[in-house]
């Protein structure tokens, strides 16, 4: 897959399934998008900038973000009414429905995420202090289930890198340990033992920083609903759609590999790496191609090493065997 840096590259209105705010949205930016652009470009760091105008975080709505000319997927944007209505979000049900259903009991404001383990600032920060929201951005990416199925989403948010080194991880953090939200009166699902709750998630400390890793807070111009991971979830486009951890609450700088939800509760289909490998079957199903959700019955895909983000990323994995570390 080719990766363009032109803004939008590849998509025309017509490849993008009308979301009438998203839409309204980007016409509101092509006005004011020289403000949220002047924004970025300011000589000082992110942390000055977030200390000299203080991000207010919206709790619904649309957001400012500045489109970027960043990594744009190929192929044509999912439909609104599929990325937020056939979702995996298991605290909430097993069915694609449940989350759409259910999960607006979730409290997402007030927010606040526990840092802990190898890092210089560590304790207890609200969402606005882990998170700058005058530093939003666009990206489109293609996120690939293991179900083998897949979808193309405007995500808004920022770098992960941005995030994490806000607390000056320490040279002992090799890994980032991620926590899910739990909240068993708000979350029906998790009154079954399907998996041991909290959802738990990690990722190596340089897949974590890579350019590509995404902490999101929206979609399709809008603050993330609440059943796509509200209000802060990542986005790992190379790898399956299950290391992209919802409704984080946890941040843990570890040193050994962390255990992952997954993993833990069937090591033999799912691995810590989980990148997206055509080749490494799972068990139970091929991983060679993918269903395209909101492409009609037959729309089928060919499914691209690192879901077609090995320029970006596969220099992680030099000299690996990533058919046995899948
Ligand atoms: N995060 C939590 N906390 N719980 C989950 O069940 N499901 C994962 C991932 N993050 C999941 C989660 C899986 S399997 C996928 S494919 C993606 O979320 C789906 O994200 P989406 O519903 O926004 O498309």
């Amino acid at each position: 897959m080719l990766i363009k840096k032109a803004p939008l590259a590849g998509l025309t209105e017509n490849d993008v399934t009308p979301h009438h705010l998203y839409l309204n949205r980007r016409k509101i930016m092509a006005a004011g998008g020289a403000l949220a652009v002047t924004g970025l470009a300011g000589a000082c760091s992110q942390q000055d900038a977030a200390a000299q105008s203080p991000s207010v975080r919206p709790t619904d709505g649309a957001l400012d973000f500045a489109t970027t000319d960043y990594r744009v997927s190929d192929g044509d944007l999912t439909p609104y009414d599929a990325v937020t209505g056939y979702n995996n979000f298991y605290e909430f049900g097993v069915g694609k429905s449940d989350p759409a259903r259910h999960a607006h009991n979730m409290t997402t404001d007030p927010w606040s995420v526990e840092v802990t383990g190898h890092a210089e600032r560590t304790g207890t920060f609200s969402i606005d202090d882990v998170i700058d929201f005058n530093a939003l951005e666009e990206r489109i990416y293609r996120l690939r289930c293991v179900e083998a199925w897949s979808m193309v989403i405007p995500w808004i948010g920022v770098p992960l890198s941005s995030v994490l080194e806000r607390f000056r991880p320490t040279s002992d953090a090799r890994y980032v340990a991620f926590e899910t939200y739990l909240n068993r009166d708000e979350m029906r699902g998790t009154r079954f033992p399907v998996l041991d709750w909290p959802y738990k998630e990690g990722l190596r400390m340089d897949e974590a920083m890579n350019p590509l890793t995404l902490m999101a807070v929206g979609l399709y111009g809008e603050v993330l609903p609440n059943q796509n991971g509200a209000p802060m979830r990542l986005v790992v486009p190379w790898k399956y759609g299950f290391k992209s951890i919802k409704s984080i609450v946890k941040i843990n700088f570890v040193s050994e590999q962390p255990t992952t939800s997954w993993e833990e509760s069937a090591p033999r289909e799912y691995g810590f790496y989980s990148n997206v490998n055509p080749e490494r079957a799972h068990p139970r199903w091929s991983q060679s191609s993918e269903r395209i959700i909101g492409g009609g019955p037959f729309a089928r895909r060919d499914t691209e090493m690192f879901n077609g983000y090995g320029d970006q990323v596969a220099s992680l994995y030099a000299g690996m065997d990533l058919i046995e570390n899948y």
